[in-house]
């Protein structure tokens, strides 16, 4: 009988104390993103949204932690009308490239501050015939929801490079933000070659040398043919948006900065965008495994990118190397005179 009842007794402790340690979990959680959420933010009076300040906060934080299941299980009714004011806004600031610049870490971090909801994926809208044709209404409707104060961004690289693009964006919005995230040139063709030979070697077929394709074997020069060697002409891709829209509007983004430093490179962002400054150090943690910094949303819930995003480049023959850094030189130098930003690059 004594026994019987001890066991008893310690089912329900360990029932108890489940439910404690639950319950502190979740607490935890729900604190951590408070913390991070009390003083935000005058946003509206940048973007034009007509809510109330008090009532931003803690909704985004949890429309953007995907919970919004919870609502929808246990909702009351003041938080069904939440719900209603959700939106599918167009994006009031894009980044346009540069591939293989540090496009997702940016995005992934921006998606950090409480006002910013990213477009996860890359919608192809501006560079793509055949989506252009469907229309703003389709580009919209690809878009997340989100609360009227707060500003969605999309990031879809080939924009800096296509043709077409910078002029259907003007039409969209003349007035919308651009952001271009760059790293060093040479380094940026290095990544994107390797982005192509591991979709090469993943369906088992052969691909050229690095150095085959960057120097033209009969001139001896660098080969400005190749797609990697000419996306990496920043300037050039840059005058062509400027057709369209002053220098004021784009924000450059140090990709090897972000890289090594990601928070005043955010810092910088957070500035163009006029949001108030909410992104921390708490919110961006070096991975030693990674070999990158990774983000942290609270004390429960932190991620870091893809394998895909951070791969081992190719060894490339250090002469070919130089041959490509002395190619950009000049193009950087009007890079930095036409931005405004020196990026140190060799
Ligand atoms: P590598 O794979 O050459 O290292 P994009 O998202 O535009 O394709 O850019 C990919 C690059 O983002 C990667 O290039 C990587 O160096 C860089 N990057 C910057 N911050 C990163 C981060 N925190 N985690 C992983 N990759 C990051």
């Amino acid at each position: 009988m004594l026994f019987k009842q001890q066991v008893w007794l310690r089912q329900k402790l360990l029932v108890l104390g489940s439910l404690a340690v639950g319950s502190l979990l979740y607490l935890v959680a729900r604190v951590g993103s408070l913390d991070r959420l009390q003083p935000i933010c005058p946003v509206e009076s940048r973007f034009g949204g007509a809510h109330s300040q008090a009532e931003l906060p803690l909704r985004a934080l949890q429309f953007k932690r995907g919970l919004l299941h919870e609502f929808r299980k246990g909702n009351s009714s003041k938080e069904q009308a939440h719900l209603h004011d959700l939106v599918q806004q167009l994006p009031k600031a894009i980044i346009i490239g540069v591939r293989k610049g540090g496009t997702r870490a940016l995005l992934e971090m921006l998606n950090l501050h409480p006002a910013v909801v990213k477009a996860s994926q890359e919608i192809h809208f501006f560079d793509n015939d055949e989506n252009y044709a469907k229309g703003i209404e389709w580009y919209r409707k690809k878009m997340p929801f989100s609360y009227p104060q707060q500003i969605t961004i999309e990031k879809s690289p080939a924009y800096f490079i296509t043709e077409e693009v910078p002029e259907r964006i003007y039409k969209m919005n003349s007035s919308i933000k651009l952001l271009i995230i760059v790293r060093e040139p040479t380094t940026r063709a290095i990544s994107d070659y390797t982005q192509v030979l591991e979709g090469k070697e993943r369906k088992n077929k052969t691909y050229y040398k690095f150095e085959k394709l960057a120097i033209d074997p009969n001139t001896c020069e660098v080969n400005t043919k190749y797609k990697a060697v000419r996306t990496s002409i920043y300037t050039k891709h840059l005058e062509r948006w400027l057709k369209y829209f002053p220098i004021e509007q784009f924000h450059i983004v140090d990709g090897d900065r972000l890289i090594t430093e990601p928070l005043p490179e955010l810092q910088l962002v957070e500035k163009f965008l006029n949001l108030p400054p909410r992104i921390s150090q708490y919110n961006l943690y070096f991975n030693a495994t990674r070999g990158f910094y990774c983000l942290r949303f609270n004390i429960i819930f932190n991620k870091c990118l893809a394998g895909s995003k951070g791969r081992i480049h190719p060894e490339v023959d250090p002469s070919v190397v130089t041959k490509l850094r002395k190619f950009f030189h000049p193009f950087n130098q009007k890079f930095y005179q036409i931005t405004g930003r020196t990026l140190n690059w060799p």
